[in-house]
């Protein structure tokens, strides 16, 4: 089939890889002409495990292609999927859509013939309603349908989640679109995933409940982290107790610092937006935001406690400042607020990061970013496992600080706190 995808970004460069890479001929735009010409010299511009190479191999055979030329490229396809950003609003909290209507202008301004648009960007309900009253016209009234596909991959995993996926969930009630979107999808769901031809509205809700649910869990199991060091009981075992329980399961159930990343931030507060306009009271999930806020203080009120409050020329070393590990993704990190306070109280902050330097922290003078664990952590104040890449799980922390007195922040309870106490080393986690 002729795909185009609008918005080259962690979704759309995935999407359209891995349907490139079923054998369709897959155009990818994006109005970043940067990000295009990179692309076509197989340069890819996010980490993402496993793409660079599919990337490659698909371009060689023509399979995959790269273009700025919207117009031309929608008009050479029949199935447009949309997979440009929805960033929240910061004034009114609402979901910035005006990337998703420019890309609907551009479709309309090309409908040479019938074409599915798939919605891939995460929306409130009733989106796709709008994108189908701005594309009908008298001219192409039957020549198209608005189709809401939201995407549930995870960065990090993305092509695993993508080939495998749970789920595909598809939002339409014409058959024709349906038939079309289910064979583009048939590889992959012959290999025991489930596909869900739901209303256009219940696919786009679907996708807001969900990582609303995610969000609730995390929160829940931090509030409960709290808890347990006022109790003296480890959250871990709390978290390991409550996760055999099959109707519970284990995952995004452990402990940590806020929720942060490209996602969850932005669609719990959409979600409750959205449901305002509805007269509905989100409760459950306004909290959850509510407490994630307070939450993002707890690194740095954790910090003062191990250090105290004169931070100035404290040497602090930073494992990892991406917002989970697998991906170089910094939205949301919680890195962006703690790096920041700590080089304003003077600290003498370093950070390793397996995706290398951060653009986020150049401006500030006193933040120096290591190629190497081991001259990171050297002759540190502080070590602070911040994401939980394997590489850090396993560290010799007398080898690398090669000092008598050593601190360590576990924000991901990665350490065992008796082997960190055999060893003489000052360990904190959370919640234990
Ligand atoms: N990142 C994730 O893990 C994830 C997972 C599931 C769903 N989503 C949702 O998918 C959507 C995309 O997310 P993302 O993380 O890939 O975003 P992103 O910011 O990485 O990429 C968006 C891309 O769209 C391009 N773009 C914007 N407007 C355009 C236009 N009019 N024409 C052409 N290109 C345009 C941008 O230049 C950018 O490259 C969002 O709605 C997000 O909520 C993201």
């Amino acid at each position: 089939m002729k795909v185009c995808i609008i918005g080259t970004g962690y979704v759309g460069l995935v999407t359209g890889t891995c349907f490139a890479d079923l054998g369709n001929d897959v155009i990818c735009v994006d109005r970043d002409k940067n990000k295009i010409e990179n692309l076509k010299i197989g340069k890819v511009p996010i980490f993402e495990p496993g793409l660079e190479e599919l990337i490659i191999k698909n371009s060689k055979i023509k399979t995959l292609n790269f273009s700025t030329d919207i117009n031309k490229s929608i008009r050479n396809s029949n199935i447009i999927f949309i997979c440009v950003g929805t960033p929240t609003n910061n004034k009114t909290n609402s979901v910035e859509l005006k990337y998703v209507y420019q890309a609907v202008r551009s479709i309309k301004k090309n409908l040479n013939n019938y074409k599915i648009i798939v919605n891939k960007s995460t929306v409130p309900v009733t989106v796709g309603d709008k994108i189908e009253k701005i594309l009908t016209s008298k001219k192409n009234k039957k020549n198209f349908d608005v189709v809401s596909n939201p995407e549930f991959l995870r960065e990090g995993e993305a092509i695993r989640d993508f080939t495998y996926p749970d789920r595909v969930v598809v939002g339409t009630s014409s058959k024709k679109a349906n038939k079309i979107i289910k064979s583009l999808y048939l590889p992959l769901i012959k290999k025991d995933s489930r596909y869900i031809n739901t209303s256009r509205r219940g696919a786009e809700l679907i996708k807001y409940a969900s990582n609303a649910f995610l969000a609730t869990k995390i929160s829940y199991i931090n509030e409960l982290a709290n808890m347990c060091e006022k109790a003296s009981v480890d959250i871990k075992d709390v978290s390991i107790g409550m996760g055999l329980d099959q109707r519970i399961g284990d995952r995004f159930l452990r402990a940590g610092p806020a929720y942060g990343g490209s996602c969850f931030p932005k669609d719990t507060k959409a979600l409750v937006y959205a449901a305002d306009k509805f007269k509905v009271n989100l409760s459950i999930v306004k909290s959850v935001i509510k407490f994630n806020e307070l939450r993002k203080n707890l690194p740095t009120e954790k910090i003062h406690k191990i250090l105290g409050k004169n931070l100035k020329n404290k040497k602090i070393t930073f494992l990892g400042v991406t917002f989970k590990p697998g991906t170089d993704d910094m939205r949301e990190a919680s890195s962006i607020k703690v790096i920041p306070y700590l080089a304003k109280r003077n600290a003498e902050i370093r950070y390793y990061e397996p995706t290398g330097y951060k653009k986020e922290f150049k401006k500030l003078k006193n933040v120096k970013f290591f190629t190497n664990i081991k001259d990171a952590c050297m002759l540190s104040d502080l070590i602070i496992i911040h994401t939980e890449w394997n590489e850090f799980k396993q560290l010799n922390f007398r080898k690398l600080v090669n000092k008598k007195i050593i601190k360590i922040f576990d924000m991901r309870n990665l350490y065992s706190p008796d082997n960190m106490k055999n060893n003489k080393i000052s360990y904190f986690g959370i919640g234990r």
